[in-house]
């Protein structure tokens, strides 16, 4: 069977790439704002302070960059409340995110696996992300200890068993589950198999067991499975 699926951009913190001429624009714009503050900074000033400011701002392509993969379908409504709250919650943690959302049209049932997938090849070829979160949208983080920031050698499951409000198994993958690309690609993904809720992230358990990758889970954020996710 063939997934039909669609793959929308929602938002980004970064430049909009897809309006050629506007993204132009606003770089020129940059470009000239630059200048001009390189020019005074130049013409006597302390020069240290500002200069260390400056290069904090040409040095931000750098960072670690973030990409939510939401598989969809369906929700909406949902989503609208997601992309909302995630907008505030990470950019209190200062996390540069792109979010994907890839959504299943076809009427088969929902392939979480394969929707994730193609998300990752997606976002492999058209961003700077080095690590992503497969994040269900009916998971919305309110505790703000939660923490999205690049997990480095270990695979962060932030839906933890003991967080999570519904799943509560020692070797419950689901959720919310953040990696860098290398361990997706380790991994080989998810397996594309799994027709209908569930599954595909316990047969995840085993590839990233098998891989010997560490998985972490969130300590002492001081909340439990009511009060973390609404
Ligand atoms: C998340 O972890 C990083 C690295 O350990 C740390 O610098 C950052 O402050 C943490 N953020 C939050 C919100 O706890």
């Amino acid at each position: 069977m063939t997934v039909y699926m669609g793959i929308w951009k929602i938002f980004t913190n970064k430049l909009l790439r897809s309006n050629k001429i506007l993204s132009i624009l606003i770089l020129l714009c940059l470009i000239i704002t630059l200048l001009i503050i390189l020019l005074i900074n130049v013409q006597g000033c302390d020069c240290n302070s500002v200069g260390g400011s400056l290069l904090s701002q040409s040095t931000l392509h750098d960072q670690h960059e973030l990409c939510l993969i939401i598989p969809f379908r369906d929700r909406f409504d949902e989503l609208l409340i997601f992309l909302m709250h995630m907008k505030v919650f990470l950019e209190r943690q200062n996390i540069v995110y792109n979010v994907y959302v890839v959504n299943q049209v076809d009427s088969y049932r929902f392939n979480r696996g394969s929707l994730i997938n193609v998300g990752f090849l997606y976002i492999q070829e058209n961003t700077h992300c080095d690590f992503i979160a497969m994040h269900d949208v009916d998971l919305i983080p309110i505790n703000p200890r939660l923490n999205y920031s690049y997990p480095g050698d270990a695979i962060m499951h932030i839906a933890a068993p003991d967080l999570h409000p519904k799943y509560h198994y020692k070797t419950f993958l689901g959720g919310i589950l953040m990696m860098k690309n290398e361990h997706f690609q380790t991994v080989n993904g998810l397996s594309n198999k799994y027709w209908g809720w569930g599954l595909e992230d316990d047969e995840l358990y085993v590839r990233i067991k098998e891989a010997r990758i560490r998985i972490e889970r969130p300590e002492n954020v001081g909340s439990g499975i009511d009060n973390t996710f609404r």
